[in-house]
């Protein structure tokens, strides 16, 4: 038995996908286990790119199989257009190789015109969000209103619970929010379709992953989002309404945590954030804007500018905490050749006080100053090496930084967005 978490170390886009799409030859089965479609992780094969939002990254390999489970929200007009998308590239998506919880909640229209509606009413205020409808499908979740896939399976159980959902929402909408209310039929007809399409897909994960344990099957689960984008450990209230953390596979997928083994945290070689909230790196000068452009850090999800800014170790090491990360896959590093000089941050300073880990008072977070040591940069193209004694030196010493700061190792390093743009250094299925 075995089985590996990637889990994003950052606020998000880290590469988790590429990681995921790479993983997948050594894996049987591939989980997503929280988050929905405001994730977008890419995969580039030659001169195809893939997107994905839902769908786990190891669908490009048809011999694998791949489980959306119940921690995850799922939008089915999402579900349906991205599968429908990858069969007509000729991929082979269907119940043989993809499986739906039953018990994953659903997003509903309500839920995206809820998230927009709540966003646009904040103005200036707003966090930022992908308006997916990712915050009130979890709200309603946990207020145990929620509609679940199994749901949908009983037309009955769903109209009525539609019908009660709307009256309170529409309220909502019509007297607070002041936008138009949603009519419960053109939820119902548009669902109608989507439960047939969806019925062969529907499974149960927890007992999927049981059995391929019992097999002797390995088991790869991907991560969305990234640690401090988290619920409960993230730079709240500019956070997702999930648990991207390692430990929420237990909930999300249906496991204990005595089957976790190996947990590999990606790093992208700086930082990036899409939306609103702190980032104490963050450069707004013209680095800041050379990262963005060499990186193409615009938004799988939502086309959105990335933020950009330096590595930030008090961010890395948060992660290896909350995550018990046993390697880290450091992506993007082709990114900083170029660079005269690179900065890591290794404290935050406030009033005086010196952080060594995020500090969970916004105030204090918004206004800290990162304490920085340089690192010479190097000018060489990296696209092309495959050994780390290949790397230039100056790489070669960044990289060591990272480990040393992190107190865990390097396993993948990743050098461009193909497959084979990657230095394998430690599988992490060996573990
Ligand atoms: P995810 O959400 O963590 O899966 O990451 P995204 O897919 O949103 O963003 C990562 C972007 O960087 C994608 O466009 C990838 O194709 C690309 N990428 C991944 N690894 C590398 C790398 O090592 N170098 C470069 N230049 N691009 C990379
Ligand atoms: P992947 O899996 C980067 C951000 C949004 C916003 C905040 C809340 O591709 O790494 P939400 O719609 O979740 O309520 O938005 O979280 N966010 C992401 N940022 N990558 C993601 O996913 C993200 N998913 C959500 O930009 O700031
Ligand atoms: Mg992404």
């Amino acid at each position: 038995m075995s089985c590996v978490i990637v889990v994003g170390t950052q606020w998000g886009d880290e590469g988790k996908g590429k990681v995921v799409d790479l993983l997948t030859q050594h894996a049987d089965v591939v989980v997503r286990f929280q988050g929905g479609n405001n994730a977008g992780h890419t995969l580039v094969v030659g001169k195809d790119r893939f997107i994905l939002h839902l769908i786990p990254s190891g669908i490009l390999h048809p011999e694998k199989v791949c489980l959306i489970g119940n921690g995850v929200v799922v939008d089915l007009e999402v579900l349906h257009k991205e599968i429908t998308a990858l069969r007509e590239r000729g991929l082979q998506v269907g119940p043989g190789n993809l499986g739906l919880s039953e018990k994953a909640h659903l997003i509903l229209p309500y839920h995206r015109h809820l998230d927009i509606a709540r966003e646009t009413a904040k103005g200036a205020a707003s966090l930022g969000t992908t308006g997916r409808g990712i915050g009130p499908c979890y709200e309603d979740k946990v207020a145990r209103n929620g509609l679940r896939v199994i749901d949908l399976m009983d037309e009955e159980v769903f109209k009525h619970k539609v019908e009660t959902n709307l009256k309170e929402k529409n309220f909502l909408f019509e007297h607070f929010l002041k936008v138009s209310p949603l009519n419960p039929r053109d939820i119902l007809d548009t669902y109608r379709p989507l439960a047939d399409f969806i019925r062969p897909y529907v499974t149960n994960v927890s007992l999927r992953i049981d059995q391929a344990f019992q097999e002797k099957k390995k088991v790869l689960f991907e991560g969305a989002q990234g640690t401090h984008l988290d619920i409960d450990h993230g730079t709240y209230p500019y956070v997702t309404s999930s648990n991207p953390l390692a430990g929420s596979v237990c909930t999300g997928a249906g496991l204990g945590p005595l089957k976790i083994k190996s947990v590999l945290g990606i790093t992208k070689a700086y930082t990036t954030r899409v939306g609103g909230g702190p980032f104490p790196t963050e450069l707004f000068d013209e680095l800041g804007e050379a990262l963005r452009e060499k990186g193409g850090e615009y938004g799988a999800t939502t086309g959105r500018p990335r933020r950009c800014g330096w590595l930030d170790a008090v961010v890395l090491k948060d992660s290896v905490r909350l995550n018990s990360l046993s390697h880290l896959a450091v992506t993007k590093l082709d990114v900083l050749t170029g660079f005269k000089t690179l900065k890591i941050c290794t404290g935050y300073t406030w009033q005086g006080r010196v952080f060594d880990h995020v500090p969970a008072q916004l105030q204090v977070l918004e206004n800290c100053q990162p304490l920085y040591e340089e690192w010479e940069g190097w000018s060489e193209s990296l696209r092309g090496i495959h050994k780390k004694e290949d790397l230039p030196p100056q790489t070669q010493n960044y990289l060591k930084r990272i480990e040393a700061l992190a107190q865990v190792p390097i396993g993948i390093i990743s050098v461009g967005p193909e497959r084979d743009e990657t230095l394998h250094l430690s599988n992490p299925f060996a573990v």
